[in-house]
């Protein structure tokens, strides 16, 4: 979840424990302008890392990292504890300032000078492992919150939703398999529920690139499998870049095609099919084992 988003929350749980049934028309001017072009994909390359360099006291946990995504691709990334998984995305979002190297968004929007928030305004959303959805709120007032932040009009908080807002709602709801839980407090979900309705809460922002890191931890067979088919559905709408250890997962995912990229020490090991990377030694070796 993003810090705006976070702020907004605690903004809208105040307003439920305070006065849930009354609506203020002005709201407040909490809102802050963030200024991004707009990228531009017109090469098809969505996301473009260029021997990006991260050191912690001297320790390399990205080396020379090179990578490019397209638009609308789903890429899966494995590889071993350490390997600088994390890293890239927060660098991707601006959470880590690399050493060296570039990374850009489209070709035009130079992601290393632009502050968090600013990159996702220029459509990057990450989701991180643990679910970060409001517990006292609904499943609905959660995807509520999200989908004005996305309108970047925070006192809309305090207004009442567009018929095409809720049908957006709507829309989200059953994607992610909540819809008949929409009225439910999102604190009594189970687990595999809560990230659906982060990742609702991500697709609430119309994202472009969409950061997933380690979604389906924790989760069920049939929930990993459900994940797995929502993933797919977004695929060509969204660029998708999903961080995983769960190899089941990772093949349904790619379904035989897809390109998988194997992180090593920071920097790409190998890149090919799940069949191809499962068949390279150097893969063998250091993650998958013999
Ligand atoms: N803020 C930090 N300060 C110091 N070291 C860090 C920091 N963040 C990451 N590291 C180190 O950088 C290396 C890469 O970590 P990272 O979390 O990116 O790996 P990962 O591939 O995501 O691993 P995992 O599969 O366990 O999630 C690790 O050795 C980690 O200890
Ligand atoms: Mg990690």
């Amino acid at each position: 979840m993003t810090p705006d988003l976070q702020e907004a929350g605690a903004a809208l749980l105040e307003r439920h424990h305070q006065q849930p049934a009354a609506t203020p028309a002005g709201g407040a001017s909490f809102g802050r302008l963030v200024h991004a072009s707009t990228p531009d994909f017109a090469h098809g390359v969505a996301l473009y890392l260029d021997e990006i360099s991260v050191s912690f006291d001297g320790f390399k946990a990205l080396n020379n990292l090179s990578l490019a995504i397209d638009v609308g691709e789903m890429r899966c990334i494995i590889g071993p504890n350490g390997a600088g998984k994390t890293t890239m995305m927060d660098v991707i979002t601006g959470k880590t300032r690399p050493d060296s190297g570039a990374a850009h968004f489209g070709t035009n929007i130079d992601l290393l000078r632009l502050r968090e928030p600013q990159i996702v305004k220029a459509g990057i959303c990450r989701k991180f492992q643990k679910p970060t959805v409001y517990e006292e709120l609904s499943v609905f007032e959660n995807l509520e919150l999200a989908l004005v932040n996305d309108r970047g009009v925070r006192a809309a908080l305090f207004a009442r939703l567009s018929p095409p807002q809720r049908e957006r709602i709507a829309e989200i709801l059953q994607l992610v398999h909540l819809l008949p839980e929409a009225h439910r407090i999102a604190g009594l979900l189970s687990h595999g529920q809560k990230q659906w309705l982060e990742i609702g809460m991500l697709l609430a922002q119309e994202p472009t690139l969409l950061l997933l890191d380690e979604p389906v931890a924790g989760m069920t067979d049939e929930e990993t499998e459900r994940t797995a088919e929502l993933f797919l559905t977004l695929v060509g709408k969204h660029s998708l870049v999903v961080v995983e250890h769960d190899m089941k997962f990772v093949d349904m995912l790619t379904q035989g095609h897809r390109k998988v990229t194997v992180l090593h020490e920071g920097s790409v090991l190998a890149e090919g099919t799940l069949a191809e990377v499962q068949a390279n030694t150097q893969v063998i070796d250091v993650y998958l084992g013999r």
